[in-house]
């Protein structure tokens, strides 16, 4: 390679059409995947205190917001139920007429080629608000795994495209690959959140999914903030499983989880840019001390660059609005 002064990279760097040309990382509505809360009733629109721009919303109301999603080139959405009742097993999560299954239904039929994502746990349909069943003070693993292919079944059942389990049990995805095979839905896919670590990042989540744990936290089953050979593991035990996509959650934080796993697995990996990445941007933009457009661009377009195939983010309407589908 030539030394400066021969090499000066900054001839590449003069205006906005060359960096254009020798950029190496393209952000489009196409990379992006936006979450949505649903709640029951009719003409329910309840915005979301920590996550400006995020509401809860009835099915009818939701309806409009993937259309408008869709409209803008967005190309899925991912589902989070908020039932009317909980209970001690979340049954509410697994019920044929309820609020996630409802909209999965609508969904597919006003928006067929809309692909649909359902958030598989139990944390939303829960009385405690953990991801499992309680036994003895903490959550069960192996109890839990029928309650998380019986909810994956009802969504497969519903339309659901794709189901993606974010409880962290050990052996779910295989007990919901079988789960959905001897159902006769082998066509729909696993989408694992394989690396999921315990983080302060999904505080703003827990209001919009009304899912804050009522004791205890989530360090007995998501994973530490340390670790990245385990979440290598992790991955492998999906893989191995049955999972057709890997998630690693958050995502800024985790860069170097996401590149390690796009290339040790090979498979695509989608990251979740979650709510307190949303919520810290948009804070300090309120204050004046950032530029929340420029800041979002910078994350989702770092989160690419360091390995995900898509991203999801509840900026996603808000970037295809301000930049259109093809941004670059
Ligand atoms: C449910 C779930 C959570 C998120 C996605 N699925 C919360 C949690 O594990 O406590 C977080 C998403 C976000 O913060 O945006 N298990």
């Amino acid at each position: 390679m030539p030394r400066f002064p021969e090499y000066r990279p900054r001839r590449l760097r003069r205006t906005a059409a060359l960096r254009r040309m020798v950029r190496e990382t393209r952000l489009s509505a196409a990379d992006l995947i936006l979450p949505l809360f649903v709640v029951p009733g009719e003409g329910v629109r309840r915005p979301v205190g920590a996550m400006p721009g995020v509401y809860q919303t009835s099915v009818d109301e939701l309806l409009r917001d993937a259309a408008e999603a869709h409209e803008l080139g967005i190309p899925a959405v991912l589902l989070f139920g908020i039932p009317a009742s909980k209970d001690e097993v979340g049954s509410e999560g697994y019920a044929e007429d309820g609020v996630v299954q409802r909209a999965v239904r609508a969904l597919k039929r006003e928006l067929p080629e809309l692909v649909v994502v359902t958030d598989v746990c139990l944390c939303e349909y829960t009385s405690h608000g953990h991801c499992g069943v309680i036994a003895g003070g903490g959550v069960d693993n192996d109890a839990t795994l029928e309650l998380l292919a019986r909810q994956a079944l009802s969504h497969a059942r519903a339309g659901a495209d794709i189901v993606a389990p974010s409880d962290m049990m050990d052996g779910r995805v295989a007990a919901i690959r079988r789960a959905l095979d001897d159902e006769g839905f082998s066509e729909v896919a696993i989408l694992s959140y394989a690396a999921k670590y315990a983080s302060a990042f999904y505080g703003p989540f827990r209001e919009a999914a009304e899912s804050a744990p009522k004791f205890g936290d989530r360090r007995a089953y998501q994973m530490d903030p340390g670790n990245v050979e385990e979440a290598l593991r992790e991955v492998r035990l999906d893989v191995e499983e049955g999972a057709d996509i890997l998630m690693v959650k958050p995502a800024l934080p985790y860069l170097d989880v996401l590149r390690r796993v796009k290339d040790s697995t090979g498979y695509p990996v989608f990251a979740y840019h979650v709510s307190g990445e949303y919520s810290a941007i948009l804070a300090a933009a309120e204050r004046g001390w950032l530029d929340a457009d420029a800041a979002m661009l910078e994350s989702l377009l770092a989160i690419k660059r360091a390995g995900a195939d898509m991203i999801i983010t509840y900026w996603a309407r808000e970037f295809a609005r301000r930049h259109g589908r093809s941004f670059d």
